[in-house]
């Protein structure tokens, strides 16, 4: 058996882990594109946030006495995720990468979720607070790369078309 308060440090440190796997993702895109600037300035501004989002989850780790150190469970299981994402080898990088972006937001919005039902059994309002700051971010960065992702493949497929341009990052 475990405590609400036990589940819920778990959980804080599988999403410790997801933001840093988070950032290691996001600044591979982001180095990588070259000929999409929209998407790269979204990818910048969410890497910002992805910073952000890790200092409140560390505060939470240090004051229920957890380490934010590991990276080795949900870490490791999204680490493949995050390699065939990352230095791609597909000529068409972008759209993969952001359908995969859309995918890894939406399994951050989906933990955040859990996370701030957990945090209200568990009574930790201060828990409760940084995961209800983080949801919206990951909310508006999952919607973004949906609604660009028509032009993004419009763009894409100009540029594909086009044997002066090159189209793939
Ligand atoms: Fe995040």
């Amino acid at each position: 058996m475990a405590t609400p308060q036990e589940n819920l440090l778990d959980w804080l440190r599988d999403a410790h882990a997801m933001e840093q796997q988070a950032e290691k993702m996001l600044k591979a895109q982001s180095e990588r594109l070259e000929h999409y600037p929209q998407l790269k300035a979204r990818i910048d501004q969410h890497i910002e946030e992805t910073l952000g989002q890790q200092q409140l989850i560390d505060q939470c780790l240090a004051r229920l006495g957890g380490s934010s150190s590991t990276l080795k469970d949900m870490g490791g299981k999204l680490m493949a995720f995050g390699q065939a994402v990352g230095g791609s080898l597909m000529s068409d990088e972008v759209i993969k990468g952001a359908m995969a972006g859309y995918v890894f937001e939406n399994m951050e919005i989906a933990s955040y979720t859990a996370l701030i039902a957990a945090a209200k059994e568990a009574g930790d309002s201060e828990t409760l607070a940084a995961c209800e700051k983080i949801l919206p971010q990951e909310i508006a960065m999952a919607e973004w790369l949906l609604e660009h992702l028509p032009e993004l493949t419009q763009a894409f497929l100009r540029r594909s078309a086009d044997p002066d341009k090159a189209a793939k990052r």
